[in-house]
């Protein structure tokens, strides 16, 4: 199958960092059909030769195993061109429109990796020259619109132009090997799904948590915020991929369908539940591995007194039969402990105790993201012989690490999802109506911020965010995972 993948913001961050290395992944991988061209697009003045030599270079600095041989680059160097293209300038897409319908490839693929304010632009002119036909996919990076208003303006202005089947809004974390487990650990076995509701399960909690602070996008981060940034998008997806109702089939629309219920199913917030239950931070000096950290308000781009949250910690429910009652905690910051992504599956302990357990200790199914993959299953047992006449029990682990048992097979998330896109499959890709019922449904809480004269609670970089974070989930009985 040929194919054709313009990169818009080919000189781009997005492009250096991981499309290219996912594109060259897959190359090596032999996954990436055969036939195909990658044609960068950007505004610089570059040959095919001198764009190739850049990403050479940028390929020199990716991790050992990750990096092509000479050879290997030469052959991949073979699929890459270079457009210069002013994206305001009609007669440039009709340039990219003459350089397309030469090949008439069996597949055409526009990632647009720009400034989120260019997108429907791109779309539109991309329209306007005919490029919009039904063998054309057009993939798109978060953030799509900053609020409800402008995510449905967004959606509204491509829906004039592509059909929904042909836009691939990206989120990274539906690509990630460890999110992939997640679905298959659910629909793939029957072991835990009679568990999986609220007569067994106590509590869920998602973490995402970032060592690293805001880095290089201070401005850009200052405007957006941990629950733009995280929640709205890769939180409410995993808390989807948690909580949502067996799918009929693997079809995108299946999964879409029941991811979209549990987002329409999320309590509704008043303002005394955000005032209770959301808890907004932001990191000040601190220390991370030992090494001095600056607070957030030092960062580069970041306006004096900004009241940009780095951290939130937030408890809601999904009001359906399966989990009436049982809180979901999301929490995710930056600058916090360490980097690590995970599930906690907190189920009941046993209804009638006859052997002494540790406090607060019951089953429990820990499913790891990031930077460990895999699952651990937490249960009682008895270890040493006992003298007394209740007998005690401690934890212990059942632990299966993914990246052990699969270790080089595995796909990383983009290269994942550039193949799926290039393949035309939408599974792991989010439908606008997905994207606008998350907006409707952390917008409350982006209000109740902005008439709250409070502002973000102060952490100190290199810990687990304000108590609290911990207050909120004590009030409950529980306490996060690494608190037990
Ligand atoms: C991006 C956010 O979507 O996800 C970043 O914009 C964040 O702020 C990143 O750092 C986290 O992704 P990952 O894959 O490193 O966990």
């Amino acid at each position: 199958m040929s194919f054709d993948l313009v990169l818009f913001g080919g000189t781009g961050d997005l492009a250096w960092r991981k499309l290219m290395p996912a594109l060259f992944q897959a190359f090596r991988h032999r996954t990436l059909p055969e036939g195909g061209r990658i044609i960068a697009v950007a505004r610089d003045d570059l040959s095919d030769e001198q764009y190739r030599s850049r990403i050479k270079s940028r390929f020199d600095c990716v991790e050992l195993a990750k990096r092509p041989t000479p050879d290997e680059f030469a052959r991949f160097a073979a699929l890459l061109h270079y457009l210069r293209m002013d994206l305001s300038q009609t007669q440039d897409y009709q340039r990219l429109a003459q350089t397309l319908n030469a090949r008439a490839a069996d597949s055409v693929v526009m990632y647009v990796a720009t400034a989120p304010s260019l997108f429907t632009n791109v779309c539109e002119q991309i329209a306007a020259v005919g490029l919009n036909g039904p063998g054309t996919r057009v993939v798109l990076e978060k953030p799509l619109g900053h609020d409800l208003r402008s995510n449905r303006a967004i959606n509204d202005s491509l829906r004039r132009v592509l059909r929904e089947e042909q836009v691939f809004r990206i989120d990274h974390y539906l690509g990630k090997p460890s999110v992939q487990n997640l679905f298959a650990l659910r629909f793939g076995n029957a072991l835990f799904e009679p568990l999986w509701r609220r007569e067994t399960i106590a509590n869920i909690q998602i973490t995402i948590a970032e060592e690293l602070g805001v880095e290089t996008r201070g401005a850009f981060y200052d405007q957006t915020g941990a629950l733009r940034d995280m929640v709205q998008n890769h939180a409410l997806q995993l808390l989807c991929a948690i909580g949502m109702e067996p799918p009929i089939n693997s079809g995108a629309n299946a999964i879409r369908d029941e991811k979209l219920k549990v987002l329409q199913s999320l309590k509704p917030w008043t303002a005394d539940t955000i005032g209770q239950h959301v808890i907004r931070g932001q990191y000040a000096a601190g220390n991370t591995q030992g090494q001095a950290m600056p607070g957030y308000l030092q960062e580069k781009g970041v306006a004096p007194g900004s009241s940009t949250e780095t951290f939130v910690a937030l408890r809601t429910e999904i009001s359906n039969w399966r989990w009436a009652g049982v809180p979901f905690y999301i929490r995710t910051g930056k600058r916090l402990a360490g980097r690590d992504a995970h599930i906690v599956v907190n189920f009941h302990p046993v209804p009638h105790p006859i052997f002494r357990t540790p406090a607060g200790v019951a089953n429990r199914l820990v499913i790891n993201l990031q930077p460990k993959d895999g699952l651990e299953l937490h249960l009682l047992a008895q270890g040493a012989a006992q003298h007394q006449s209740e007998p005690a029990l401690s934890q212990v682990h059942l632990n299966l690490d993914f990246e052990q048992r699969f270790g080089t097979e595995r796909v990383g998330a983009y290269e994942r999802l550039l193949l799926d896109v290039i393949a035309g499959r939408l599974n792991l890709f989010v439908r606008s109506d997905e994207q606008q019922e998350a907006w409707r449904w952390v917008e409350p809480i982006l209000q109740h911020w902005q008439d709250d004269p409070v502002g973000p609670r102060p952490y100190a970089a290199g810990s687990w965010g304000p108590s609290a974070a911990s207050a909120m989930i004590a009030r409950d009985g529980y306490c996060w995972s690494e608190e037990v």
